[in-house]
């Protein structure tokens, strides 16, 4: 799709999410490349800022910052005072809380708080948004999910759940949706170097890729599907994670490599 058409079916204003860094800013930047003024959500201001102003020094498209918590109960109001005011086409739910570690060691508190980031924010962010672009008769929401969502990811356990949460949230709403003119996608992302990620798993992992080329895979699958694989490693990798082996095998595959990743040695 041309940048003019892209800006035509979903412009002319996006809200990302989790835009300060990683593949949030990921977002904002192939969004605003095609020419979309940006709404920016993230809690550190100033990493925030920063990130909003290379935007608008490499794409002279307006970019605003909201500095918030997405788990926080404000999110619905924030959302629909922007709505309001701005003809919001896009939307990328990125965010994400992810404890690592043994679910019974891991405090509920902390359990609680993916389910407040991960899944009542993409479900508010698609309500709110979602109503308005139905009554236009055209946008686009997309929901970061993770290979993690596929089946049980041991000690990462209740973040593998909520990013199932996305991806069948997002899958339905595709379906539900795309007769009212909306495209829903559910990127189940695989490894991709951002700096959470480095943070956590400073060695890597196999078939890592940019967050950039997430990006740009997802927008080429926006209206055809309503879930995603991005990365042609992940691809193989989740095929024969979901249609080759048995589902326990998987789980055990999953569960060992983990286990190693998150548990100290
Ligand atoms: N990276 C990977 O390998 C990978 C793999 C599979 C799926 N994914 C999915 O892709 C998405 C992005 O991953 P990432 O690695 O870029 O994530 P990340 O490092 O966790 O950061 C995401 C962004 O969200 C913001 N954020 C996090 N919690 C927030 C909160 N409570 N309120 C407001 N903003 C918040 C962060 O900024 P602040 O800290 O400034 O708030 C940051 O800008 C996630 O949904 C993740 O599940 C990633």
């Amino acid at each position: 799709m041309t940048d003019e058409a892209f800006m035509r079916r979903y412009g002319s204003w996006a809200v990302v999410a989790g835009a300060s860094e990683g593949l949030g800013a990921a977002w904002a930047d192939a969004l605003a490349a095609r020419g979309l003024g940006l709404v920016l959500f993230a809690r550190r201001a100033e990493v925030l800022e920063t990130t909003a102003a290379g935007i608008r020094a490499r794409h002279r498209v307006e970019v605003r910052t909201v500095a918030l918590d997405l788990a926080g109960a404000g999110l619905a109001g924030e959302l629909e005072r922007l709505a309001d005011g701005l003809e919001v086409g896009f939307g990328v739910f990125n965010a994400a809380h992810a404890p690592r570690g043994q679910f019974l060691e891991l405090s509920l508190e902390d359990q609680l708080r993916s389910l407040d980031v991960n899944c009542r924010g993409p479900l508010t962010m698609a309500h709110v948004l979602g109503k308005r672009m139905a009554a236009r008769g055209r946008g686009g929401l997309v929901l970061m999910s993770s290979l993690t969502a596929f089946q049980g990811s041991p000690f990462i356990a209740t973040y593998g759940a909520t990013k199932a949460f996305n991806m069948v949230l997002g899958e339905g709403l595709w379906f539900e949706l795309r007769a009212r003119g909306v495209d829903v996608l559910a990127c189940a992302a695989g490894a991709t170097r951002t700096p959470g990620f480095e943070r956590a798993s400073p060695r890597g992992e196999p078939g890592m890729i940019e967050p950039a080329q997430v990006v740009e895979e997802a927008i080429a699958r926006l209206g055809r599907a309503g879930v995603m694989v991005p990365g042609r490693f992940n691809r193989l990798a989740s095929f024969l994670m979901r249609r080759v082996l048995p589902r326990r095998t998987a789980v055990g595959i999953l569960g060992n490599r983990t286990r190693n990743l998150v548990l100290p040695s």
